[in-house]
């Protein structure tokens, strides 16, 4: 399945790659596991379920963010500080105010944290969080181990309005962040769920690339980003599971339905990449990911029992890291490569999960082959009618073969000049 476009002068394009299930655990077990040992571990209770944790192994610290406040935690896992974070319009909340944006103190409204990211160049925690438009803080953090020594709120009055705000970043519905430093700089890649109202007022993009001002009070005003098309606010959510960066480029793993225009159509899962030094979105690419179960011994003989090829479809949880040496030769990977790992679920047209789970491991040197080769593909004429895809971002197009010529023309022509 491949697509292609020219809408904004380049292939935006999707396709799909597969990768199968590592093992299956409940049939492997060497032996069963006995429930009924009691390990006593330190531990530290938070206030609320927990949303997001980051670890601070500068300041041997852990920042544990839940509904209305941040916990500090030390390496005894005791509780250094707490920061409240709302809820918005309470005189509890220690931060609301530092926003210059009007509450209604007869309604309050509670801070579920969204974002909680550290920059250990300047070690600023920031957070973003639901109220307030989604707008984002920094909190300066101590080296002698107290509270922040000051927070500021990214939001500044006169470049913001009901109808554009850039400094308008996370959704209630669900954000990822992966924050990326260039030298003093930092940059949020940002993918938001959205739907009609959180698009509208104060509106938020699916994915955007915003720049933090140096004067520390908000983004730059010129943001880039695509929004799921208004026709499909209501009907087309996408769930953001996961981000992460490479030295090359940003990614989002997501969970979607395979046809905008279908209410009924699979889950599926994908993968958006971005370039990680561009601030632009033109060369944004989407891959589906397919973990796939395919037992050791096939048993393709046997009538009753005959082979069944199970699509784990929806990713539930990842994680981003190294391969190790025994994976790495499964794999026919390098110890040292990057790996992306996804426990996967199957669910049924209405989104429910189904009995079991897998786990599969993408090695991102195949992520970035399989997307170099579709644009390649998509490039190419062939005699495939091509749709360009990712008809949620982008008008739904059938490949204009003419445009594919032209770029040939243009390539031999520059041939006989060299
Ligand atoms: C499981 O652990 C408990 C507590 O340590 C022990 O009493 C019990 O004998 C163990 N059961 C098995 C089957 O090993
Ligand atoms: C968290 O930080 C501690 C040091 O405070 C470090 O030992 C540990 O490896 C870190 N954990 C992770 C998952 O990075
Ligand atoms: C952690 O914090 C507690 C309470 O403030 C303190 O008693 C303890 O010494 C601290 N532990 C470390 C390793 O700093
Ligand atoms: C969009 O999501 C927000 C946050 O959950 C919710 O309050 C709002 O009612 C939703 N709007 C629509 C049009 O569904």
């Amino acid at each position: 399945m491949v697509y292609w476009t020219t809408a904004w002068g380049t292939c935006i394009w999707l396709q799909t790659l597969l990768a199968f299930a590592l093992a299956n655990c409940p049939s492997q077990t060497p032996s069963p596991v006995n429930f009924s040992v009691v390990y006593t571990m330190p531990f530290f209770q938070a206030q609320g379920p927990i949303q997001n944790i980051v670890n601070n192994s500068f300041y041997q610290e852990v920042y544990v963010a839940s509904q209305n406040v941040i916990e500090a935690v030390n390496r005894s896992l005791e509780k250094a500080w707490e920061l409240r974070t709302g809820p918005v319009g309470s005189p509890e909340c220690q931060i609301c105010n530092l926003c210059d944006i009007d509450k209604d103190y007869n309604f309050l409204e509670d801070t579920d944290n969204q974002v909680l990211m550290l920059d250990t160049l300047f070690m600023y925690l920031y957070s973003c969080g639901s109220s307030q438009y989604g707008v984002c803080y920094f909190h300066e953090l101590n080296s002698n181990r107290g509270p922040p020594s000051r927070s500021k709120c990214l939001f500044r009055k006169s470049s913001n309005s009901a109808a554009y705000c850039p400094d308008c970043v996370a959704s209630p519905l669900g954000t990822k962040v992966s924050m990326v430093e260039e030298g003093q700089t930092v940059y949020f890649f940002v993918a938001a769920s959205v739907n009609d109202s959180v698009t509208q007022r104060y509106g938020r993009k699916s994915v955007s690339v915003r720049r933090p001002l140096a004067t520390e009070d908000g983004f730059y005003s010129d943001v880039r980003g695509l929004t799921v098309l208004p026709s499909l606010r209501t009907t087309y959510h996408i769930d953001y599971v996961y981000s992460f960066f490479t030295q090359e480029f940003v990614y989002f793993l997501s969970v979607q339905r395979e046809s905008p225009d279908q209410d009924s159509s699979r889950f599926q899962t994908r993968l958006g990449r971005l370039p990680r030094y561009e601030w632009e979105v033109k060369r944004y690419r989407e891959l589906i990911l397919e973990c796939r179960f395919e037992p050791k011994r096939r048993r393709r003989n046997i009538r009753s029992e005959p082979y069944k090829d199970v699509v784990y479809n929806v990713v539930q949880a990842a994680y981003f890291g190294k391969a190790g040496r025994e994976l790495a030769e499964e794999l026919g990977a390098e110890e040292e490569d990057d790996i992306l790992y996804g426990v996967f679920a199957v669910t049924d047209d209405s989104g429910v999960t189904e009995h079991d789970s897998a786990l599969c491991a993408f090695p991102m040197d195949n992520v970035n082959k399989a997307i170099v080769d579709g644009v390649d593909d998509c490039c190419q004429s062939g005699p495939e009618q091509l749709s360009r895809g990712l008809c949620h971002f982008q008008p739904c197009e059938s490949c204009p073969h003419e445009n594919i010529k032209d770029k040939k023309t243009l390539r031999g022509d520059r041939r006989n000049l060299g």
